[in-house]
Formats: C-alpha cells, structure tokens, sequence
C-alpha cells in the first residue's frame, strides 16, 4: 500500500461537482473525503456541501492577496499547513499562478465542460453549439501554465442535439462530468493514473499493453481524436460505437 494522500477541492460557486465528489467519497467510490475545501469567495453555494460532509475548508481573500502571486503563495501555504497533495479544481475561477502549478507539477487537475482541445476558456458549451458541433462533453486533465491546455486524462462524450440551448447541453455535460470527475480523482488517489514524461500513464495499460484496458478505455488514436504523439487522427467508426459511455483515454500504445 502506497502512501495515503490528502486531496483539497478548490471552488468558487455552484459546486454541484463537489456534491459528486464528497457523495462518491461517502459511497467508497473514492477513497476517502477531500482534507480540505478552498474557495475564493466566501459565498459560495459549494461551501454548504463541504460543511454538511464535515470537511473543513477555507477562504483565501482575494482581496487580502491580490494579484496571482500573492494569492498563490496563500495558498501554497494552506495546502502546505494540511499536508495536502493532490489540489483538485472543481469551477475554481481565479487562474492559478506558476508557482502552485510547478510546485503540484503531476498532482493539480482540472474539469473543463468540453472535448479538450476543443473549446477551451469560459463558455465551451456556447462555444461548442456556435462552432455547431455534433459532439461535445467534459475533459479531466491535469493543470499546466496555459488555458485548459495540460495532459488529458480522460474524457466523457455527450451528443449535441439540434434543438439544444446551452442550458440543456450544460446540463447533458454536467451529468457526465459527475461521474467522471470521482472517477479520475480515486484514480489518481489509488496511484492508478499519473504523468509521466509529459504523458498520462494508466496502470492498467503499462508496457504498452492494450489488452488489460477496461472496457472503456482506447487509444486516442484508435477512437479518432488527435494523437498527441504524432499529431494524426484516425477514425474508426465501428470501435467509435462500441464506447457509448464516451471515455476515452488519451494513449497511444505506439
Ligand atoms: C463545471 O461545468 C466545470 O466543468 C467547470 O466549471 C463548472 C463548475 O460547476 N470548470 P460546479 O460549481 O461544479 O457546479
């Protein structure tokens, strides 16, 4: 048995996917609660979920730490005073300074409401129904300097319909993102999925094996999205089928 992490929730307003983490946590899906909950803003609706699990959280004051760098060395040292190590971003809405980023380079993700690289920055679902896409969903992926730009780790695909606003795709793509998010982050807890030399490694696909795969998972290149190796994409329709709940895991076994 590895060593026990400890895992903060960072938010800023609804926090209806902190209500799927701390459920899935409840349910044993993830290993244990979040240590701590971090907000930007001391009226946020999530806040009301940590407080009903018990779990303690915390309001850095932008206005107290202006700025990216001082606001991210406040929270370097609250994650540091609990021993936190893996920093999940859950509409978290300040961007996070470099510092945070280099110093849980591997252990900082995010959930972004789009098929990333598509759409990044606010709005991907308006983006995604302006630029008429037939498909979008939600992205984990692990933080880097750049805007929803750091390594995939998994993705959840949602049909856009031609009747579709952006309130019902939201809602489509919110259903996936809570059970995808718990997913990623028992992942990451039990050690499962982590960043290697710049690429999302998967216990379950080492040495390059394909056959242990789960059920949902393929190789990007394979599910025809865009090689982060090669920069190719190649399709094939009947395995596209075959992964009706839409993960797909961003490896390439060549
Ligand atoms: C979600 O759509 C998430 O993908 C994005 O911000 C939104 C947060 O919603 N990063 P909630 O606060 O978890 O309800």
């Amino acid at each position: 048995m590895g060593k026990k992490h400890k895992y903060a929730v960072l938010v800023s307003g609804r926090g209806s996917n902190l209500k799927a983490i701390l459920e899935a946590a409840q349910r044993g899906e993830i290993p244990s609660l979040p240590a701590l909950v971090v907000t930007d803003n001391p009226s946020a609706p999530a806040l009301a979920y940590a407080v009903k699990h018990g779990v303690e959280t915390c309001f850095i004051n932008p206005e107290t730490y202006r700025g990216r760098k001082k606001f991210g060395e406040a929270l370097i040292e609250e994650l540091g005073k609990r021993e936190i190590d893996i920093v999940c971003l859950a509409g978290f809405m300040k961007i996070i300074h470099e510092s945070v980023i280099s110093k849980f380079a591997g252990r900082i993700i995010n959930i972004h409401p789009s098929l990333l690289p598509a759409f990044r920055g606010l709005g991907a679902q308006k983006q995604a129904l302006e630029a008429g896409v037939d498909e979008s969903g939600c992205t984990v992926h692990f933080v880097d300097v750049g805007m929803d730009t750091g390594p995939i780790i998994r993705q959840s695909r949602v049909r856009v319909e031609k009747n579709d606003t952006v309130e019902s795709l939201s809602a489509r793509i919110l259903e996936q993102e809570h059970k995808l998010y718990p997913r990623v982050i028992a992942e990451l807890l039990e050690g499962r999925v982590r960043l290697e030399g710049g690429g999302i490694l998967f216990e379950e696909v080492k040495n390059n094996d394909c056959s242990k795969q789960g059920g949902d998972m393929a190789s990007a290149c394979l599910v025809g999205v865009r090689c982060r190796w090669d920069g190719r994409t190649r399709t094939d329709p009947d395995l596209f089928e075959k992964f009706s709940n839409g993960f797909i895991t961003p490896f390439c076994p060549e």
